[in-house]
């Protein structure tokens, strides 16, 4: 880990960062004495470093991961006149991609404990038009895979996995964004490995995997021909994010662990304080604590105070039921209109900082000022 200066009120302590350093600039070398900006040989190796660590046939490299999850649902010919379950609880790019491909999402909520879709409440949302369920891996948990595949066969849905910060995690053994149909991942900059803008679209089916790989490359089966089999568009990848990529692919590891210790030192050094609570974690999912997470009373108090001293935190996703983009009802279908779970957890949510490079010097300064605030307010 990269060493940080010891905090100062002058220092920001940020609540996400990535590790970059010379690793990363020694790849990117590779690719400018290459002069192959463009996606080629780096890509294809970054694709099979990810479908080596998701043990999957196919990792196909896509822009982002907003278009990845676009990629999946026309690969799997979904479009106008179709419903797709999203869970309330999610960033907006899980039911925008609904949306950009022509159908419709519909509001689930979400379950009390793992913050990810409530399956029971699904099932009563479907109807004659649903044709798939998009569960959302949240906050670096699994959403209960077997139930959602469950459901999916007793329905004839297909199962598109939104596993954006879901690098690293795998439920019973087994990485998340394989248990569906397709599933994706994403290298934003804040991931728990990053390209700085990046996608990938998982399946172990070699037919979606073509229709994927053809619509990131406008429609054809191989770049430099003319001749375009099916409608497709332009979500290539670069090789200067794969050469990133190959980097932070090496850190995982090391990422994974410190991130674990990072959550683990909040646990047991916040425990105790009146109505601060760890997120739960499903004991069949094997998580990675992108963000730790912890459900307050008042996190807008906390996060006021914290900013005091230079500390960054994040509050919770906001419900999409109550986003200004969807509460007029017409771009979402809201059938189930009790959304107490999702509310709560947003009312309570606060995400503190978990950057694999804070220091253990600034994650004591973070406790000490979270245990100040709750001594003033007791
Ligand atoms: C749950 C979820 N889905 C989708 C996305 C979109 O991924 P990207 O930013 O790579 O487009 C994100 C975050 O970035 C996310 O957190």
């Amino acid at each position: 880990m990269p060493n940080a200066a010891p905090v100062t009120q002058s220092s920001s302590i940020v609540q996400i960062e990535p590790w970059i350093d010379d690793d990363e600039l020694r790849e990117l070398k590779r690719v400018i004495d290459s002069t192959f900006l463009v996606e080629h040989d780096l890509t294809r190796e970054f694709e099979s470093l990810t479908a080596r660590l998701a043990s999957c046939k196919h990792a196909i490299a896509v822009c982002n991961g907003s278009m990845a999850l676009f990629v999946c649902l026309k690969a799997l010919g979904i479009g106008p006149g179709d419903e797709v379950i999203v869970p309330n609880l999610t960033f907006v790019a899980t039911a925008n991609a609904v949306i950009l491909a022509g159908a419709t999402p519909v509001l689930c909520e979400v379950q009390e404990d793992t913050f990810c879709l409530d399956v029971e409440r699904a099932e009563k949302l479907l109807t004659r038009k649903t044709r798939a369920i998009m569960p959302v891996h949240l906050y670096g948990q699994s959403a209960d895979m077997p139930q959602v595949t469950a459901l999916a066969r007793r329905h004839n849905l297909k199962v598109i996995e939104d596993a954006a910060e879901g690098v690293g995690v795998t439920f019973e053994g087994r990485h998340v964004g394989t248990f569906g149909d397709m599933g994706i991942l994403s290298y934003y900059g804040n991931k728990t490995i990053t390209c700085g803008e990046g996608g990938m679209v998982l399946t172990d089916n070699d037919g979606l995997a073509k229709a994927a790989y053809r619509l990131k490359n406008y429609g054809r089966d191989q770049k430099g021909t003319f001749v375009h089999e099916s409608i497709g568009f332009n979500f290539s990848f670069t090789d200067l994010q794969a050469a990133i990529g190959i980097a932070q692919m090496k850190k995982l590891p090391a990422i994974v662990r410190r991130k674990r210790e990072i959550h683990d030192r909040y646990v047991e050094e916040l425990r105790g304080l009146a109505g601060l609570r760890p997120g739960f974690i499903d004991p069949r999912c094997q998580p990675v604590f992108w963000f730790t997470s912890f459900l307050c009373e008042d996190p807008e108090a906390l996060s006021v105070f914290l900013r005091r001293y230079n500390i960054q935190t994040r509050r919770f996703f906001y419900p999409l039921h109550l986003q200004p983009c969807y509460a007029d009802g017409r771009h979402a279908r809201v059938i189930d209109e009790d959304f107490r779970v999702s509310e709560r957890i947003y009312r309570q949510g606060i995400s503190l900082p978990s950057a694999c490079t804070l220091t253990p010097d600034d994650q004591a300064f973070v406790i000490e000022k979270i245990r100040r605030f709750h001594a003033d307010r007791n």
